[in-house]
């Protein structure tokens, strides 16, 4: 029975695995968008965490995890010259080897953990049904390669305290690097498996030499992980000698760690990322990760000794999962995701109802916790993104009237994002003949957005209009510039009835940002008067164009109860679910002598 329940589970976990919901932007910005700079020439989007004199974020863990499947398949794959790889495939492949990871190293180190073969089974499928596994374990967080870590960091550490014969100096390596790759990964990682880590000491007094080697062997890996990033962050010039980079990382190193400890540990800092309250991970974060399961966590307790004089550290996992989430505990900025590693720890300590009735009631709510969790964020939640960012590249090249020729010069096209996460850049491929900028204008208010995306627009009403047909492809380029606008199709922006229908186009009124810096009223209808342009643009309407929807996208951030009430905030969220992809143009007023601004 938990045989075929554990295949069908797998199903289940690939299906999420290859969904392309989005969870934080970090899944991406912390992670492939950096590697897929290094090694294409798409556009890319390093945030301040890459570019600060004082980076934050270290490379050494990202190249094994996302460079070498990168690489791999740019060796498998790309056979022009260009080295034209499709982002999709990246994208793809990227969250199949997070899949694979976790398949393989997460459920195999719940196998080593847990020793009953009754509670064993047992925890292998809680794990593997838990929308955890599911969502965020396939994403490329740093959080989901922490888990990893951590998991198999106890491993270690039993198979090292358990195997009294012998030095066990592959295994005390193995844990060096798997300490020294999770730091650098996440500065929180030694917080999981201090306190378990602690049973080595009686280990290490009876064996120096096994101590000798571990401090060797993290002494090495340090170093090369900080080689690592000096090359990335300070020796771009391919053409520095050896001696000089070997002089470089001794005199001038980067130690991505010691800078994140010393960012994240002022609270002005946090600030910025949002603070929380201190009993945010416990009595919120680890409830929303665990649903029903916390209950029966709860009633285990009891029966589960964290210590007892006999055998200390009788049960390293929920030791390290409760110290682990007390040490987060102390810095105010507190995510669910911090918290992964915990997930598989502690469903490893649930003992099932002894009542069949009892089980019958938690396996279904469980069942129904994490089908609905698995669902909302693993299909739904910002689901449209990468879907929407991947067809960018298409919609662009059917929106304009002259096909592009092999020299016309890059056709600049603004992208406006609003309401949605930051998109992957990276995912944009080689856009040609375009070159996109992108705009993520997060959560600005609409006049606001339609301000911004008004002045992207060629072409103000006031100017001459263009110059009549044919024009010399130059010229056509430059009247044609695309603007897109991407948003949740649930925006109050967009009229509902034709929000799903493709072609259908309606008029926006914006309020153009005045020519001159005048702001109050009378300043600008005294601005009117001199220029004789202000009045015009005041009533400049925007015609925007549906030209692409996905309708699996809900975004939880453009909730507004206040005005609309939880159920009419719901009924908008998830009945006008999707993202939709609109063509804007500028629509000038009868008066000015130009109709749409767009050529045929
Ligand atoms: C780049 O990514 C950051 C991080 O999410 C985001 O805040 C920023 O707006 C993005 N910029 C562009 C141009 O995409
Ligand atoms: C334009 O590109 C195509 C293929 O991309 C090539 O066959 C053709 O020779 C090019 N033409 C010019 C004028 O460069
Ligand atoms: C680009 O193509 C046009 C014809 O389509 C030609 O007149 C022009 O000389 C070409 N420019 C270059 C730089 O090759
Ligand atoms: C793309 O546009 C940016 C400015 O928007 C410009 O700096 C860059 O040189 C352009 N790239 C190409 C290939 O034209
Ligand atoms: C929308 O318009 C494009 C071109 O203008 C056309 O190719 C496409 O078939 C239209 N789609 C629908 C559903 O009418």
């Amino acid at each position: 029975m938990w045989r075929r329940s554990y295949l069908l589970l797998l199903l289940v976990r690939i299906y999420f695995a290859i969904s392309p919901s989005y969870l934080h932007p970090d899944e991406n910005f912390q992670g492939p968008e950096v590697i897929a700079d290094e090694l294409f020439l798409y556009p890319s989007n390093k945030t301040w965490e890459w570019t600060s004199s004082y980076p934050i974020r270290s490379v050494f863990p990202l190249w094994p995890v996302y460079g070498i499947p990168m690489i791999l398949l740019k060796w498998v794959w790309a056979q022009d010259d260009q080295q034209n790889l499709s982002p999709k495939a990246i994208y793809y492949l990227l969250r199949v080897v997070m899949f694979i990871l976790s398949f393989v190293l997460e459920d195999w180190a719940i196998y080593e953990l847990v020793h009953a073969p009754r509670h064993r089974r047992q925890a292998v499928i809680l794990v593997a049904s838990s929308y955890v596994t599911w969502t965020y374990q396939s994403h490329t967080f740093s959080n989901s390669i922490e888990t990893l870590l951590v998991t198999w960091s106890l491993v270690l550490i039993e198979r090292i305290v358990r195997e009294k014969n012998y030095s066990s100096m592959l295994p005390c390596s193995i844990l060096s690097l798997i300490i020294v790759f999770g730091i650098f990964n996440r500065i929180t990682f030694p917080a999981f498996i201090l306190i378990p880590g602690l049973q080595l000491l009686p280990h290490f007094l009876a064996r120096p030499f096994s101590f000798l080697v571990t401090v060797a062997s993290a002494v090495f890996f340090t170093c090369l992980a900080i080689g690592t990033d000096t090359a990335f962050f300070r020796l771009r010039d391919l053409n520095t000698s050896w001696t000089t980079s070997f002089k470089t990382v001794v005199t001038n190193p980067v130690i991505t760690p010691w800078n994140n400890i010393r960012y994240n540990t002022q609270t002005s800092n946090l600030a910025l990322h949002g603070l929380h309250p201190r009993y945010q991970h416990f009595l919120v974060n680890i409830p929303q990760l665990l649903g029903p399961a916390l209950i029966l966590l709860l009633t285990s307790l009891p029966r589960l000794s964290l210590w007892n004089l006999r055998v200390p550290f009788s049960n390293p996992s929920l030791l390290s999962a409760i110290t682990g989430t007390a040490f987060l505990s102390i810095f105010p900025h507190q995510e669910p995701r911090f918290l992964l590693p915990c997930v598989p720890l502690l469903l490893t300590c649930i003992r099932l109802p002894t009542s069949s009735r009892g089980r019958k009631w938690f396996w279904s709510s469980w069942l129904v916790f994490n089908t609905l969790l698995g669902i909302l964020m693993g299909v739904y939640h910002q689901g449209g993104v990468i879907p929407a960012q991947l067809q960018v590249p298409d919609l662009l090249r059917s929106s304009i009237s002259s096909p592009p020729t092999n020299n016309t010069t890059a056709i600049p096209a603004t992208i406006f994002w609003w309401k949605t996460y930051p998109p992957p850049t990276y995912l944009l491929g080689n856009a040609a003949p375009f070159n996109i900028s992108t705009v993520p204008l997060v959560g600005l208010s609409q006049p606001e957005m339609l301000e911004q995306v008004t002045a992207a627009l060629p072409f103000p009403c006031n100017s001459p209009p263009p110059p009549p047909h044919p024009l010399t492809t130059r010229e056509a380029i430059q009247n044609n510039q695309p603007v897109f606008l991407i948003a949740p199709l649930s925006s109050h922006l967009f009229p509902p009835s034709s929000a799903s229908t493709p072609n259908t186009s309606f008029l926006a009124q914006a309020r153009l940002p005045s020519t001159s810096q005048a702001h109050s009223p009378a300043e600008r209808k005294q601005d009117n008067k001199d220029q004789g342009r202000g009045a015009e643009e005041d009533n400049t309407a925007l015609e925007l164009t549906l030209m692409w929807t996905y309708r699996q996208h809900i975004n939880l951030d453009d909730m507004d109860v206040a005005s609309d009430g939880l159920w009419g905030t719901l009924r908008r969220l998830v009945g006008r679910r999707g993202i939709g992809v609109w063509r804007v143009e500028r629509r000038c007023p009868p008066g000015s002598g130009v109709g749409s601004r767009r050529l045929p």
